[in-house]
């Protein structure tokens, strides 16, 4: 009996030790409307009274992203790697319009549409969805209860969700679900962190929103129970945006709720996942003594668009998609590997995805770790190059010469927190 117990658990620990593999993609922001007129206000609604000059078959970077552009990132992905362990897709799907030229049954049409996409061509493959702020109508205005879009949504995403998780959906668009494999000691949160977002006026005077925070400590409580390590998921990160510092994304309250959280239990988180910023960029948990506890990725979005956010210059990206490899036994996260497409260069010649940067080349750090993410900030602080070749990355190589002081210092903060206090926000 004895020795039978040995070579299971031997089996089991070679099995787990396997390096894994998924993608994140995130704010896709179809924009059914895009054509390449050459009348300049004319070419996507998504451009609002932008004049939009020569525009491309494959996209522009005043527009959301043109159903051809999405076509071609989703069979990106498949050429280059297109048996992923699972796919994270974190939201956003629908383009930046005023809520009249949409309405639910538009935004619900794009949401399947995308799903379509991803079911047709990547068959078979577990996805974990989330919702975004735009998957909603009127949008950001996600609400604590169970309603239409997020039940039809349901129906939708079923092909990947089991019947706790279309529940949980259906009442609040959150759900946890084992990793894919029983083999995997892993499981995924998937949240919506929406409903924490300031400009959502359906949740801000509550307390616990859908009772998600303390659904979420039931979920990281029963995972230190049962040896899980956990990924949590979501579309609206907690924090600034490091190209407008003085912009962050929840209200103060829930912001030190969602950091307590993390701080309480980061001991089973082993990555966080998120989007929202359509930059590519990250955030640092510390605990009280100052220790770095946990990571936040955020992905570079797929749409070029960009921002017409006010005191945000030159706001706009190359479409990016991304690769992580993963320990499956214990989910730390042991690379990532960004691509992108030069959208000018797809319009003239041909569309092309490429490498853009592997973490651990780029940034010559061991893996993806906490610790290593830490040492990546570090390096970023101190070394000018380092800093020069995150913010070129920060926006999929769209620009292309060092940015002013001032917005090199706000990214350098930016990245140290989602604890906004001690910037004097
Ligand atoms: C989508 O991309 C694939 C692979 O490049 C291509 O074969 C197909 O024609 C594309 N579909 C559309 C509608 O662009
Ligand atoms: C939601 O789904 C129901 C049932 O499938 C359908 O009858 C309804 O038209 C859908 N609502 C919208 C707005 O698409
Ligand atoms: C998604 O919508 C586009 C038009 O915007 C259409 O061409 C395409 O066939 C649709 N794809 C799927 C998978 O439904
Ligand atoms: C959500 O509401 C619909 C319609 O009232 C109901 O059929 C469904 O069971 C509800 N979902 C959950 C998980 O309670
Ligand atoms: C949300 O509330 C703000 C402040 O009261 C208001 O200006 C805004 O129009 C509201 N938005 C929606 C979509 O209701
Ligand atoms: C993108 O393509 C354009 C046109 O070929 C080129 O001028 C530019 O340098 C490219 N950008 C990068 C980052 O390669």
């Amino acid at each position: 009996m004895e020795l039978r117990g040995f070579l299971l658990l031997h089996c089991w620990a070679a099995v787990t030790a396997a390096p894994g593999h998924f993608w994140h993609i995130t704010d896709l922001h179809l924009d059914p409307g895009y054509s390449t007129s050459s009348d300049p206000l004319k070419v996507c609604p998504s451009a609002g009274d932008r004049p939009v000059q020569d525009a491309g078959k494959w996209g522009n970077y005043l527009c959301d992203s043109p159903w051809i552009l999405i076509n071609s990132s989703v069979y990106a992905m498949k050429e280059i790697l297109p048996n992923p362990d699972f796919i994270i897709w974190t939201g956003d799907d629908t383009p930046h319009v005023p809520n009249e030229r949409l309405g639910e049954t538009a935004v619900l049409q794009i949401v399947q549409n995308l799903t379509n996409l991803l079911l047709e061509v990547f068959p078979g493959i577990q996805v974990y969805p989330a919702l975004g702020n735009h998957d909603f109508h009127p949008k950001s205005q996600l609400p604590a209860q169970n309603n239409t879009i997020y039940r039809n949504i349901s129906e939708f995403w079923q092909p990947w969700l089991n019947t706790e998780s279309i529940a949980t959906l259906q009442n609040c668009a959150f759900y946890s679900q084992q990793l894919v494999d029983k083999n995997f000691a892993g499981r995924v949160i998937v949240l919506n962190t929406n409903l924490y977002y300031d400009s959502n006026n359906q949740t801000g005077s509550l307390e616990d929103p859908g009772g998600q925070f303390a659904w979420l400590e039931q979920q990281l409580n029963y995972a230190a129970n049962t040896g899980d390590m956990v990924y949590i998921v979501g579309h609206v990160p907690p924090g600034v945006f490091e190209k407008k510092r003085s912009k962050p994304w929840f209200r103060p309250n829930f912001n030190k709720r969602y950091v307590e959280i993390i701080q309480q239990h980061s001991e089973v988180i082993a990555g966080q996942f998120f989007g929202h910023h359509h930059t590519d960029s990250f955030r640092m948990f510390y605990n009280s003594a100052g220790s770095p506890v946990s990571s936040m990725f955020i992905a570079p979005g797929i749409t070029p668009w960009k921002t017409t956010l006010p005191g945000v210059s030159n706001g706009a990206n190359n479409p990016g998609i991304r690769v992580f490899d993963y320990d499956r036994g214990t989910l730390e996260v042991k690379d990532m590997v960004t691509y992108y497409l030069n959208l000018t260069y797809s319009n003239l010649e041909a569309p092309r995805w490429e490498k853009e940067y592997r973490l651990t080349e780029a940034f010559q750090v061991p893996d993806g770790s906490v610790k290593s993410m830490q040492a990546v900030l570090d390096k970023i602080s101190t070394n000018k190059c380092y800093l020069q070749k995150a913010i070129v990355e920060g926006a999929a190589r769209y620009h292309r010469e060092m940015l002013r002081l001032h917005t090199l210092q706000q990214a350098r903060a930016a990245q140290r927190t989602p604890h906004w206090e001690p910037y004097g926000l």
